[in-house]
């Protein structure tokens, strides 16, 4: 039995809340408002919402090198509808949303989404996860609209190793669009990362360069088994524990910077000798499940409680119908949440990739 099991012994099977959900979720005073407490007191703070499975590139390390068929606009949930679940996530204690996709930016008017969420009393963060690729034209409609954070993925400064790695041209696109976030310094830009030992780990010092030369963060994020091509194998991802140290032997000791959020998955480095800082993310050497605080909800409407889970429940369908109220989506929100396991299991012998690639879930 691992530490999470045991300690659900003395935590009540099922949140003693739930099954006032229903009479609650209507009555406004927060004091009993439903909370999102999964059967190992994992209380759930963060929402990441996926607005498309669409993407304009092909990274290896999630979508498939062939066609690939994107769900049709009419299977994706409205903005409407998904600022009415976002609304009852926040009744329910979710502080946190991260817009994701596929590539969000290709939904359209998406700063329309973001307008209608910052609205919501009770939220406290608004962040999107980007290929960076279409920024230069909406990050001044994005900001406007409320949006405080963005990650923006790069792998590499090499347009050749860039091509390999994404299917596509385009790094000058994204490095655009990191240079556009500049006129905003309210807004909060980090870069992510992910390294495959075979294409990209030649540019990690470079990238780290990059970073700190503009004054932003690089995260390096391990690869997980959740591409579509099932080509993840332990020798192609490259441990956090490898980064750090070849980043060491480069630019002298890095050290650890206490993060004042526990949930919070990156743990973040100082470089002694130059002042920048670099996460990492580490979730196949280094779980951070226990922590987990976390929910996702598919750009086709369906709730899952962990990137690597097998089971979904569809909130599609109570959303398209009249006759459900916002306690009927805390019920579903609560039942994803109840059937949350302990971790995600990537290293029992016995594991299974879930049925769903990355931007099919939601980065
Ligand atoms: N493993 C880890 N992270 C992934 N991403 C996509 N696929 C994977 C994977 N297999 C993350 C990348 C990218 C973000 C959109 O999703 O970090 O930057
Ligand atoms: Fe697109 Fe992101 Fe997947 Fe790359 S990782 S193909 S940018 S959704």
């Amino acid at each position: 039995m691992n530490e999470l099991e045991a300690n659900s012994m003395c935590v009540p099977s099922r949140n003693p809340q739930a099954g006032t959900a229903e009479s609650e979720a209507s009555a406004a005073p927060a004091l009993h408002a439903p909370t999102l407490v999964d059967r190992f007191g994992r209380t759930h703070r963060a929402l990441r919402v996926s607005v498309t499975d669409a993407c304009n590139i092909r990274c290896q390390y999630c979508m498939p090198a062939d066609t690939v068929k994107f769900l049709p606009t009419e299977r994706l949930l409205s903005f409407e509808h998904i600022e009415t679940l976002v609304r009852a996530a926040v009744a329910c204690g979710i502080r946190k949303v991260r817009l994701t996709g596929g590539e969000p930016l290709l939904r359209s008017n998406l700063s329309q989404l973001v307008q209608r969420l910052r609205q919501i009393e009770g939220l406290s963060e608004l962040a999107l996860t980007t290929n960076g690729m279409l920024l230069p034209d909406q990050i001044e409609a994005l900001v406007s609209a409320g949006l405080q954070r963005i990650n923006i993925s790069l792998d590499t400064l090499s347009a050749e190793t860039f091509k390999q790695l994404s299917r596509r041209d385009g790094l000058s696109r994204v490095l655009a669009g990191i240079d556009s976030t500049r006129p905003f310094p309210g807004l909060i830009v980090k870069l992510n990362a992910l390294v495959l030992r075979d294409v990209n780990l030649v540019d990690v010092f470079g990238l780290v360069e990059f970073a700190c030369s503009r004054g932003l963060q690089m995260r390096f994020i391990e690869f997980m088994p959740l591409d579509s091509d099932r080509s993840w194998t332990q020798a192609r991802m490259v441990a956090g524990r490898e980064l750090r140290q070849l980043l060491e032997d480069r630019f002298g000791a890095l050290r650890p910077i206490q993060n004042s959020d526990p949930s919070q998955p990156a743990v973040d480095y100082e470089i002694e000798s130059t002042g920048g800082r670099v996460g990492f993310i580490d979730p196949v050497s280094q779980p951070f499940c226990q922590s987990c605080d976390r929910l996702r909800l598919t750009a086709d409407g369906k709730l899952r409680n962990c990137l690597f889970g097998r089971e979904e429940w569809d909130v599609a369908e109570l959303l398209r119908d009249p006759s459900v109220d916002a306690a009927g989506l805390v019920q579903r929100m609560q039942a994803c949440i109840l059937a949350k396991h302990a971790s995600h299991g990537i290293e029992q012998p016995d594991f299974q990739p879930p049925t769903r690639a990355m931007y099919q879930i939601g980065g």
